[in-house]
């Protein structure tokens, strides 16, 4: 029997958790939120955020910023929360329009405010593995989590140690960072896109498959079928929206043929919140100790 990772309920004990750390701050932590132009999606993903926010007691403020807004106003904006006291956290939701430089945007929020985690200083700290990150990249971190908790009735110390873990998607958001923290952790790590020549030949001594390409149906029962381990654990991160409706980059008719699964929603989406809620405590801790 496959067993489902229910991501909703470990998001939602880490909350509880979340709300009484801060219960028993001195001063409550506060988010500042910065929104650029009118994404459907993005409006969706800022209002889940915020609303976790006040489930934990951290207060929010928030910039919905015209959609012509220039690179250089945004720059002074998010300058303004690296400056101020009064934010430890700031969260600019992507994507962001065509005319700003997503990546040169990103650089300029303070690494110990990076509440997402995409600093590359937080990327690169978690790279060389010489020093921890200010803050970890949330999806992977979350998703980490959940194969940490499967793997946490297994007897080996390190269990991923050797494991064959094959990440599809090399986004900059979930398929890079969580290969770093799979290798950080000892596994074997195949790195694949949705353009894989032979993506089959690459899953098939795979212990665990970790997707976000966004592509639905991409692992689809011919490709599962070929893996040799019954007990392959299989994360989906790749959420889209397919006939008005939230799906993975799974067909469900996978489910059946592995050992454990997320799904979709319900898996992934909520330890991505879960975790930055964690990122937000945690910045408020680095800037008041
Ligand atoms: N857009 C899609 N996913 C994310 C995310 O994790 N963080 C931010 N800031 N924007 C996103």
């Amino acid at each position: 029997m496959s067993k489902i990772i229910d991501g909703k309920a470990i998001a939602d004990a880490i909350l509880v958790d979340l709300k009484a750390d801060v219960e028993k701050m001195k001063t409550r932590p506060c988010l500042a939120v910065i929104q650029v132009g009118n994404n459907t999606a993005s409006e969706i993903y800022v209002r889940r955020k915020i609303s976790a926010c006040t489930r934990i007691g951290v207060d929010t403020i928030s910039a919905h910023l015209d959609e012509n807004t220039s690179e250089k106003s945004l720059m002074a904006i998010i300058d303004g929360f690296n400056q101020s006291d009064a934010f430890s956290g700031i969260l600019l939701q992507l994507p962001l329009p065509k005319h700003i430089r997503v990546k040169h945007v990103l650089e300029t929020i303070s690494p110990h405010k990076d509440v997402d985690g995409f600093h590359p200083l937080n990327i690169g700290r978690l790279s060389v593995r010489s020093a921890d990150p200010y803050l970890h990249p949330c999806t992977p971190f979350g998703i980490m989590k959940l194969i940490d908790m499967q793997y946490a009735n297994v007897t080996d110390d390190l269990p991923l140690e050797g494991k064959r873990c094959v990440v599809i998607g090399q986004s900059h958001i979930v398929g890079r960072p969580v290969s770093i923290m799979l290798q950080n952790q000892g596994a074997t790590v195949v790195m694949c896109d949705k353009n894989t020549r032979d993506l089959k030949q690459e899953v098939r001594h795979a212990d665990l498959i970790v997707t976000a390409t966004g592509v639905h149906g991409l692992i689809d029962e011919a490709l599962i079928k070929a893996v040799d381990n019954p007990k392959v654990i299989i994360i989906d991160a790749g959420i889209t929206k397919v006939d008005g409706k939230v799906v993975g980059d799974c067909d469900p008719a996978i489910y059946k043929h592995v050992g454990a699964y997320t799904p979709v929603p319900g898996g992934v989406g909520p330890m991505t919140i879960a975790y930055l809620m964690k990122n937000v405590v945690k910045s408020h801790k680095l800037l008041h100790g």
